[in-house]
C-alpha cells in the first residue's frame, strides 16, 4: 500500500467531517491521534460516550464479554444478557414501563416505537413536532424536520406523518407561557384539521429538541401532551435517544416534569459507544405487537453491546453521573451567560443539565450561522471539539462526556471566550478577556 494516499478517501462522501483529528485513543472527555496530540472532545461523540472515552469498566466488560460469547440471534437462542439488560432498565425506567424491546440505533428503535404505536392503537398517523430529529431511515426522515438536508431529494416520503408547532419562545419572541399556549392550540386545530383523535397512533417528542437547536420542551406543554394522549387514546412516546441515561441531569429526562411516558425510546448513552438501543413500553401496550410482525438480527443478539450497557448502567450508578451532569451543567451555563452578559451575538444560553445551546443571533436578531461557524473553527484551532445545531444552523451545542470535571469546564469556557474575541463583529463588545 502506498503511503502518500489517505485510504479515509474510501469513505462515502455523503458523510461530511467536522475535523481533521484522526484519533487512535480516547480516555475520559480526550482523544489523542496517532502522534499522541491531545483533544477535548465536548460532542461526546454527537451524545453517545456519557461514561467518557474508553471507561475502564465498560472496556473490562467488553473485554470479558468478547472471550465468552459475541452473539446469540435473540429470536434462536436468546442472551442471558438480554434479560438482565432489560431487567435492570425496567429498574430504572419512569412510568411503571415494564417491558423492553432491544435494535441498535435511535432511527430503528423509534421506527419500532412507531410500529408498535400503530399496531397497539389500530391507528394510523403520527404527530411529530417542528425542528424535531428523529433519524434518517426512510420513516424517521419523514419525522425530521430540523433541517430540509435530511429530506431533500428523497421523493415519497412515508405518510401518516403530522406536524405540529414546538414551542419556540425564543424564535417566535414570545413568553414561555405564551408559546405554549399558541402550539397546543395549534395542536388542537391539527387534531381537528388533519388528524383525526381516532386515527392518532401516538405524539413523539424530544422532551429536549436536539438537532433542532437544544431547546428544552416546558413542562406544561409535555402536560399538555399527556393530557391530549389521556383523552385521545394516543400514545405519548418520548424520543430520549439523545436525552437519556444522564444527559439533562436525571437519567431521564421526562423525570424533570414528572411527565409519564407511555413508549421511551433509548439510544447514544445507552452502549458507552456499542451500538444498541431500545424500546420501553408497558406489558399491556407491548402484547399488542403481534410475535413476529417486528424484529431484526442483530438486536438484542450482538452481547458486546449488551455488556457494554450493563457497565454503563453501573457507572451512571456508581460515579452518580447524572448528578455531576446537573452541577456541571449548572456551571457552564452561568459561564456562558457570564459571556453573553459582554458578547450582544449571543442571543439566548438554555439547557438542561449538559445538553446546553448558545444561539447565536446578528444586530437584528436574525439567526446568525455564520458567526456560530466561526467561533465553533476557533475552538477547533484550539482542539476543542463542539458541534453545531438548529434549523439555521446557528445554535453551538455543548454535550461533554457526563465525566467532564469543573476545571475541563473552566478550560473549555476560556477557550470559547477566545472564540468569542476573535469571531466578534468589527465595533461590537463581545469575547471578554479569553480567560
Ligand atoms: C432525538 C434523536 N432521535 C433519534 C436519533 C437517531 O439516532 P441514530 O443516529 O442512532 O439513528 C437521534 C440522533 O441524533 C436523535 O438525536
Amino acid at each position: 500500500m502506498t503511503r502518500d494516499a489517505d485510504p479515509l478517501r474510501y469513505l462515502a462522501p455523503v458523510t461530511p467531517r467536522l475535523s481533521g483529528l484522526r484519533p487512535v485513543r480516547g480516555e475520559g472527555v480526550h482523544l489523542f491521534d496517532g502522534e499522541g496530540t491531545r483533544w477535548t472532545d465536548f460532542t461526546s461523540g454527537i451524545g453517545v460516550v456519557n461514561t467518557g472515552h474508553a471507561h475502564p469498566r465498560v472496556v473490562a466488560a467488553v473485554r470479558a464479554q468478547a472471550e465468552r460469547l459475541l452473539f446469540a440471534q435473540i429470536g434462536v437462542a436468546t442472551s442471558p444478557l438480554a434479560g438482565e439488560l432489560a431487567e435492570r432498565l425496567v429498574a430504572l425506567l419512569p412510568g411503571g414501563l415494564d417491558r423492553v424491546f432491544f435494535t441498535n440505533s435511535g432511527a430503528e428503535a423509534t421506527e419500532a416505537a412507531v410500529k408498535l404505536s400503530r399496531h397497539a392503537t389500530g391507528r394510523p398517523n403520527v404527530v411529530v413536532f417542528q425542528g424535531s430529529f428523529h433519524g434518517r431511515t426512510h420513516l424517521t426522515m419523514a419525522m425530521t424536520t430540523s433541517k430540509t438536508v435530511y429530506r431533500h431529494r428523497y421523493p415519497n416520503l412515508a405518510g401518516g406523518i403530522v406536524v405540529a408547532p414546538f414551542p419556540h419562545a425564543f424564535r417566535w419572541g414570545m413568553t414561555e407561557e405564551a408559546a405554549v399556549d399558541f402550539a397546543l392550540a395549534e395542536l388542537d386545530v391539527l387534531l381537528k384539521g388533519q388528524t383525526a383523535p381516532d386515527e392518532t397512533a401516538a405524539f413523539v417528542i424530544e422532551p429536549v429538541l436536539g438537532e433542532g437547536g437544544y431547546l428544552p420542551a416546558p413542562r406544561r406543554f409535555l402536560e399538555g401532551l399527556r393530557a391530549r394522549a389521556d383523552a385521545t387514546g394516543a400514545l405519548l412516546v418520548i424520543d430520549e435517544v439523545q436525552t437519556g441515561f444522564g444527559r439533562t441531569g436525571r437519567m431521564w429526562c421526562c423525570e424533570h416534569h414528572g411527565v409519564r411516558p407511555d413508549v421511551l425510546i433509548m439510544a447514544k448513552g445507552l452502549g458507552s459507544g456499542l451500538p444498541i438501543s431500545a424500546v420501553a413500553a408497558r406489558e399491556e401496550t407491548m402484547a399488542r405487537w403481534e410475535p413476529g410482525t417486528h424484529g431484526g438480527t442483530y438486536g438484542g443478539g450482538s452481547t458486546l453491546p449488551l455488556a457494554a450497557a450493563l457497565a454503563t448502567i453501573d457507572v451512571m450508578q456508581g460515579e452518580r453521573l447524572p448528578a455531576n451532569a446537573a452541577a456541571r451543567g449548572a456551571q457552564l451555563i452561568a459561564g456562558l451567560r457570564e459571556l453573553q452578559a459582554r458578547d450582544p451575538g449571543i442571543g439566548d444560553v438554555r439547557g438542561l443539565g449538559l445538553m446546553v445551546g448558545v444561539e447565536f443571533v446578528d444586530r437584528d436578531g436574525r439567526p446568525d450561522a455564520a458567526r456560530a461557524k466561526a467561533a465553533q473553527r476557533a475552538c477547533l484551532g484550539e482542539r476543542l471539539l463542539l458541534l453545531t445545531c438548529g434549523t439555521f444552523e446557528n445554535v453551538i451545542r455543548w454535550i461533554p462526556p457526563l465525566v467532564v470535571s469543573d476545571e475541563r469546564i473552566d478550560d473549555a469556557l476560556a477557550v470559547f471566550a477566545r472564540a468569542l474575541a476573535a469571531t466578534a463583529p468589527a465595533g461590537a463588545a463581545g469575547g471578554g478577556e479569553g480567560d
